[in-house]
């Protein structure tokens, strides 16, 4: 059983919005806060929307919706954050932004609240150390989308407290998540092992030792992943798993991190996959 019974996310945004929803559909109160009120209303009409498809699946009622809408604030007012026990941040990737706004956030909570941060790249104990309660601040990283995705990896700073842990970790699970607890480093665990994945199917493809489809469907069929790794990387962008490799290769320094010239190369070329119509395949 969960003591948090009040979240604070900052940022309305893909992560923001369905961490409402995991939260609110889990009986959590839920405060919301984003920049502008255009931002804030299109993250709950996302939830809403999510909620219809959910409700046409038979997998909730219409009072389930409506109870969980009425669970959700939105605010552009950091102040309606006032009462939450844990905030969990989940703003643009940006690191200034971020510093600025966890700043913001230790100045005004109760010493007791703990904060957590969304991020996907940015060192957690870097994070912590900006404020003034480093022992209360984690990573909380969800995947997307939060409502249909099982797995949270809780990640510990350098200085977070085994009570901080504990209180996040019990949270994820009542939202119905799986917690695994990370000690902090680059890429975390999922990402650390995936993106090299995706990172060497590049190799594989550059040396010609099989066609795009081919080696996506042996990681399929030999390895029972939902979809195989050049169609995973022109989803996720081959702009964003090339950034990846880079700071893998600059935080750890060892060569093993080197992005596939191909990689770079059809970056380069603003080939970044499904977003700009061609990656590896064409859309
Ligand atoms: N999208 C993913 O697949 C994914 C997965 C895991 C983690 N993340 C991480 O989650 C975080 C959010 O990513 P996203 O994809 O939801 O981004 P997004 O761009 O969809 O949403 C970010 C939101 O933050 C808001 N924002 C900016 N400055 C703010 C401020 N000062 N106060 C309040 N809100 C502010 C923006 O207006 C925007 O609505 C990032 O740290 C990202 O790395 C993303």
């Amino acid at each position: 059983m969960s003591s948090i019974q009040t979240v604070g996310i900052i940022g309305a945004g893909t992560m923001g919005n369905g961490i409402a929803q995991a939260c609110a559909t889990s009986g959590i109160r839920v405060v919301m806060v984003d920049v502008a009120q255009a931002a804030v209303d299109k993250g709950l009409a996302t939830v809403a929307a999510s909620l219809d498809r959910l409700i046409k699946k038979e997998k909730i009622s219409e009072a389930d919706k409506a109870a969980a809408i009425g669970r959700i604030t939105g605010s552009t007012d950091y102040a309606a954050l006032a009462g939450v026990q844990l905030v969990i941040e989940a703003a643009t990737e940006n690191e200034g932004l971020k510093v600025k706004i966890l700043q913001q956030l230790d100045a005004m909570l109760a010493p007791e609240v703990i904060v957590a941060t969304n991020t996907s790249s940015i060192s957690i104990t870097k994070l912590a150390a900006v404020t003034q309660r480093a022992d209360r601040f984690i990573g909380m990283h969800f995947f997307n989308p939060v409502p249909m995705m099982a797995l949270v990896e809780i990640i510990r700073g350098l200085q977070t407290s085994d009570a901080t842990h504990a209180a996040v970790k019990a949270l994820a699970e009542a939202l119905g998540k799986t917690p695994i607890t990370v000690k902090n480093a680059p890429g975390f665990v999922v990402n650390r092992i995936l993106v090299p994945m995706i990172n060497e199917a590049f190799f594989v493809l550059a040396e010609g030792l099989a066609t795009p489809e081919d080696i996506d469907a042996g990681m399929k069929l030999g390895c029972n992943q939902p979809i195989g790794p050049l169609a995973l990387a022109d989803m996720v962008g081959l702009d964003v798993c090339l950034a990846v490799m880079d700071v893998y290769l600059k935080e750890f320094g060892d060569s093993k991190y080197r992005a596939c010239p191909l990689l770079r190369e059809m970056v380069a070329a603003g080939r970044l996959g499904r977003k700009t119509g061609q990656g590896v395949y064409q859309y």
